[in-house]
């Protein structure tokens, strides 16, 4: 991962590049990175921080020949991957709350933004986009943020090296994408599970179909969360929200 890359000072968004490319035949691994992004693009329509020089913004064309299904557990490693990456290098409790934000003392410290092509049932490519905020302060964050988002800087008190943390996430990235490869999902599932810090807690989740109550017990094998409902029943749920714990 990241043999090939696309730098940039001041972009729109690194996923439009990376799309770009991957359209037009840019190998599995070639990664985009800019210093500033001036649309970052979040999940669910929002938008993203991306100030410059203060985090990684970055987005990854993957190319693995898989079901389409199988995106949302490419997510899933996604998160895995820089969780472990960044439980190395610091020592901050990071965990990660379903499906795939990276939290640090409840605050969200990272986010995850998949987009895919597919051709007959079959993702054609990849473009998984991570931010993660590493040396932004308080004043770079709008005021409305300030009690769900946070960085590396503000939770451990000190500026960290990006390419060190990139480093060691491309390398983690790789290893479990290789493991991935050779032994499906249910190892990385597992590794997920032991990272997350939302299970057996009671949440709500809200679905397309509506809110939902129950306590998260874990991963099926295709990356939708099991909730364990209050009548017992257990119900697998693929694209949801989930809200805050539950008292
Ligand atoms: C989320 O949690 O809502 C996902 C956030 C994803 C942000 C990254 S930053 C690099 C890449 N380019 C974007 O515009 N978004 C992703």
């Amino acid at each position: 991962f990241g043999k090939k890359i696309s730098f940039h000072e001041q972009v729109k968004s690194t996923q439009d590049i990376a799309r770009e490319l991957a359209e037009s035949g840019a190998p599995e691994g070639q990664l985009v990175l800019a210093e500033e992004q001036l649309g970052g693009r979040g999940r669910m329509g929002r938008s993203w921080v991306s100030p410059q020089g203060k985090g990684l913004w970055m987005s990854m064309v993957m190319r693995p020949n898989v079901p389409i299904h199988c995106a949302p557990q490419l997510t899933l490693l996604t998160a895995v991957a820089l969780c472990r990456a960044l439980k190395r290098h610091t020592d901050l409790p990071i965990g990660i709350k379903w499906p795939n934000d990276l939290l640090v003392n409840g605050k969200k410290i990272s986010g995850i933004l998949l987009e895919s092509a597919a051709e007959d049932e079959r993702l054609k490519y990849i473009v998984a986009g991570v931010g993660l905020s590493v040396n932004l302060t308080e004043a770079d964050y709008p005021e409305e943020l300030l009690d769900k988002a946070t960085s590396l800087r503000i939770q451990a008190g000190r500026v960290w090296s990006r390419k060190a943390i990139m480093a060691a996430f491309l390398k983690e990235w790789e290893t479990l994408y290789d493991l991935f490869l050779q032994e499906g999902f249910r190892p990385i599932a597992s590794l997920w599970e032991s990272l997350s810090v939302t299970l057996g807690k009671p949440v709500r989740f809200i679905t397309p179909q509506g809110e939902l109550t129950g306590v998260p017990i874990g991963l099926e094998d295709s990356g939708a969360i099991r909730v364990q409902r209050e009548d017992g029943s257990v119900t697998a749920l693929f694209s949801a929200e989930m809200g805050e714990p539950l008292p």
